[in-house]
């Protein structure tokens, strides 16, 4: 090692968590003292953090993820338990104007369990989870992209927002336990005025976590009205400079 000047951590984030911690404290040590450091991470927890103060004398960042922000979604929850989850899930289907959706569990077992459930309803749904192959993986969701499908059931796969702009419905089957997990579900990347509804289905066990997740992301939550307007989330015709001026008025009204 003493003849290696360049050291790439890919998937930084993993790679530095607690359990590898030491062993690469213990390889830096062991490589010359001008050596090149480059990380690559999707996200920047802590532990990066503590890993770039202490081995990185004068870090340079590129930060190519474009922001996900939680601007133009409107988020309710409906508090409802474990049981009642597909029913609440056939009402909302039934009521909302939904363009495209995504649905959120928790495992892999409970996105093939729900998609078969949603298909006994009488709407077609797609599913994609992490235990698919990866070419698997790409059709499905290149035909959601082409909107073969109107519903997609998943687990966690996007690291960086949905960018599908014809989905304007997301909808948390299983809440998440992090405010990470649910900012990458929910929120857009980039440009403002991406209007859309996200709603979280949350059990008695979820309570704690839906406080964290609103403190933690400086945002709201609030009970799933009876009626939920259209304008919050149905794309009209492309808005005028006028409207559009409107719009943003309305909005900086709301926030
Ligand atoms: C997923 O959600 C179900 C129902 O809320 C819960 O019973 C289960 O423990 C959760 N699993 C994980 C891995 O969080
Ligand atoms: C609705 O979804 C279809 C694809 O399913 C898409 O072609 C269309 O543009 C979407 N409409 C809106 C208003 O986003």
């Amino acid at each position: 090692m003493d003849s290696c000047r360049v050291i790439v951590l890919d998937e930084a984030d993993k790679l530095l968590s607690q359990d590898y911690n030491h062993l690469l404290d213990d390889l830096l040590y062991s490589m010359p003292n001008d050596r090149q450091v480059m990380l690559f991470s999707a996200t920047f927890p802590l532990t990066v953090d503590d890993f770039i103060k202490k081995h990185m004398k004068q870090a340079y960042e590129i930060n190519l993820m474009d922001e996900l922000t939680l601007k133009g979604i409107t988020q309710y929850y409906a508090y409802v338990q474990e049981r009642q989850k597909i029913h609440c899930l056939n009402t909302l289907f039934s009521k909302l104007q939904i363009n495209q959706s995504i649905i959120f569990c928790n495992s892999t077992q409970r996105v093939e369990l729900l998609a078969k459930k949603i298909t006994e309803l009488g709407y077609n749904c797609y599913y994609i989870h992490s235990k698919m192959r990866q070419e698997h993986r790409n059709r499905v969701f290149h035909d959601f992209r082409t909107g073969l499908c109107r519903n997609l059931v998943c687990s966690d796969l996007f690291t960086r927002g949905i960018d599908i702009q014809a989905v304007n419905v997301v909808i948390n089957f299983d809440f998440p336990r992090y405010s990470e997990t649910y900012l990458h579900r929910i929120g857009r990347s980039g440009r403002f005025g991406h209007l859309g509804l996200a709603i979280s289905l949350i059990t008695h066990e979820d309570r704690f976590a839906v406080y964290k997740i609103e403190q933690e992301l400086g945002t709201e939550i609030l009970p799933i009205p009876r009626q939920i307007d259209e304008n919050l989330y149905v794309a009209k015709a492309p808005l005028d400079d006028h409207q559009e001026q409107q719009q943003q008025q309305q909005q900086q009204q709301q926030s």
